[in-house]
């Protein structure tokens, strides 16, 4: 456990995060099925990730959802750094901030209604405070701007693979239904035909900021 708000990854992880499986899977599965439920973005969409890891996902939300400009956070220096070199060649359309996603004012002076789209690669079931982190992003989110999701479940967390493999929260982890509820309390609206559930495992998907 680092500071106070996130279960980093541990190496197994990170190895995998790291994979060219995982850029398969993002690219290929992934990215099909969140532009499938949330759209592509608006020309000129200025976007936040949040726990950006090495930077492949930043790739796609430039290259294929057609973001104009990424701030991409991540709280492990060492995935900025990873990050910082597979982008470099995007100039000043990417900025990268090691640092909090719960905390975004701190992470990167996020003002409010700042972004057009947040993207959620897989970081929220890694920070035990989740709430706080989906109250962030619906404060950075403009009116009509989309949350884009794709988490990992209680059910999933609570299999012997995951608790054997990896680290991650003990307490208050999420049920696709808490997931999505908690959304609700904070303004983001995630209508039935806007998100999909894999196996009870997964939820992909994407919400509105009302
Ligand atoms: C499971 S990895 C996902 C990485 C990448 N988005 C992907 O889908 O391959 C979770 C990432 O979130 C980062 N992370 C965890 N807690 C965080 C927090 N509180 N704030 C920012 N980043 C965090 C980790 O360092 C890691 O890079």
């Amino acid at each position: 456990m680092i500071g106070v708000s996130t279960v980093l990854m541990n190496q197994v992880e990170t190895a995998l995060i790291n994979s060219a499986p995982r850029r398969w899977l993002q690219r290929w599965y992934e990215t099909p099925w969140l532009l499938r439920l949330g759209g592509s973005l608006p020309p000129g969409a200025r976007v936040l990730e949040i726990g950006c890891g090495p930077g492949y996902g930043t790739q796609l939300i430039l290259d294929r959802f057609g973001a104009h400009h990424v701030d991409a956070v991540d709280l492990d220096p060492a995935m900025i750094d990873r990050a910082r070199r597979r982008l470099g060649s995007y100039g000043d359309r990417v900025r990268l901030h090691q640092g909090d996603a719960a905390d975004l004012h701190a992470t990167l002076g996020a003002g409010n209604a700042r972004y057009d789209a947040v993207f959620d690669f897989a970081i929220i079931h890694h920070i035990p405070d989740w709430r706080a982190a989906l109250t962030e992003i619906a404060r950075v989110l403009r009116p009509g701007g989309t949350f884009y999701f794709d988490e990992v479940t209680a059910h999933a967390l609570a299999r012997p693979t995951y608790r054997l493999l990896f680290d991650h929260p003990e307490h208050d982890r999420f049920t696709a239904e808490q997931f999505t509820a908690a959304c609700h309390d904070v303004g983001l609206q995630v209508e039935a035909r806007s998100f999909t559930r894999i196996r009870g495992d997964y939820l992909i998907g994407a919400a509105r900021r009302t």
